[in-house]
């Protein structure tokens, strides 16, 4: 089974970005042939910062590293260093209505932000077909929001195989374990663009500032209360056992819970998650010519597929050597 999944380097991961999908992609690389790679190309539709993209990207890598990603066993590489998925890209979007893309709930949710749409977002589907298309995948695992961009995926590569005859395989999706929407510190989607994530790299001070700011409501303590809507017990839980999530609910129901202990519980919990992988990370952050060779080695590896999958394609639709 070959899986894959990307992640846009559009700014520093947190702790939504780990449950939902870090976590499980790292697990994934020893259930089958895992390619990983850094959406590059998909970040310039949102960030045009040649500064901020180059770190970002470095920071994503040293992220994945430092949380297990073992190098012999999943393919990782960045996306831009594999410059044949560009050139599929074309090819698909020959074959891609109009309609399919401007259904994307992605794209019409970011112009309904006031986001004013350029050839790229519109067409960042068809990037992501590429992506998935040119290494043979079989199942992409995603967050709920991308099952579109699969769904579109599976339309591209069925009418392209329709119209030129089998080239692609046809993956399928795998929406990733529900750990539900994970609640930035005020309480709303933990996401880069609304100033409310954990990043998964903060410590110290800055950690305990960020855990301390997390909104709560003002019930005196005695009071019970329910930990469902609690913003610190719906991160705590994801960190802790299943013995102690226990009986911090127990504790939340009966009453008599102070925000502030839990709070501290977070942020050891957090130490104790991340603690090994910080060491890691700072260990890697110096060896930066060692992190571009494992992406360079990836995308190596990924080239070997994905220059096959573009040779069939080019030749499919007519742009063979052979005249045959
Ligand atoms: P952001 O909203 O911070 O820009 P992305 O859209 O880049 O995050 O997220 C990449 C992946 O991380 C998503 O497909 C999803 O699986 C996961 N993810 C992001 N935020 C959360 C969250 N708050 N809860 C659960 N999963 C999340
Ligand atoms: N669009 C995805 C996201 O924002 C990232 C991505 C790009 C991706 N290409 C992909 C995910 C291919 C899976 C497969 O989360």
């Amino acid at each position: 089974m070959r899986i894959l999944s990307g992640i846009q380097p559009s700014g520093k991961l947190h702790l939504g970005n780990y449950l939902g999908a870090i976590k499980q992609h790292i697990e994934l690389q020893d259930k089958g042939e895992a390619f990983y790679f850094i959406a590059d190309y998909h970040a310039l539709t949102s960030l045009r910062d040649k500064d901020a993209l180059m770190q970002y990207t470095f920071d994503v890598a040293l992220d994945y590293l430092a949380l297990g990603l073992d190098p012999n066993k999943a393919t990782f590489y960045r996306q831009s260093d594999l410059s044949e998925v560009t050139e599929l890209t074309w090819l698909l979007s020959t074959v891609t209505p109009m309609g399919l893309l401007e259904r994307c709930h992605s794209y019409k949710d970011k112009i309904a932000k006031g986001i004013s749409p350029d050839h790229g977002l519109f067409a960042y589907p068809v990037l992501m077909a590429a992506d998935i298309l040119i290494v043979d995948s079989d199942v992409v695992p995603v967050g709920k929001d991308q099952k579109q961009h699969i769904e579109v995926t599976r339309d591209i590569a069925q009418r392209f195989n329709f119209i030129f005859g089998e080239v692609f395989k046809v993956p399928q999706e795998r929406i990733m374990e529900e750990t539900g929407v994970i609640p930035g510190i005020d309480g709303q989607k933990m996401s880069k663009s609304y100033g409310n994530a954990i990043e998964i790299f903060l410590e110290g001070k800055e950690l305990k500032q960020k855990v301390m700011s997390i909104v709560t409501d003002c019930a005196p303590v005695e009071a019970p209360k329910n930990p469902d809507t609690n913003n610190v017990y719906n991160l705590l839980k994801f960190f802790v056992s299943e013995e102690e999530n226990k009986e911090w609910r127990e504790r939340f129901i009966k009453g008599g819970v102070k925000y502030s202990e839990v709070k501290k519980r977070l942020i050891s919990a957090l130490d104790e998650t991340f603690g090994s992988a910080r060491e890691k990370r700072k260990e890697l952050s110096n060896r930066r010519d060692y992190v571009f060779d494992v992406l360079k080695e990836g995308a190596k590896r990924a080239r070997e597929t994905a220059q096959k999958t573009l040779f069939k394609a080019r030749d499919a639709v007519g742009l063979g050597k052979k005249l045959s």
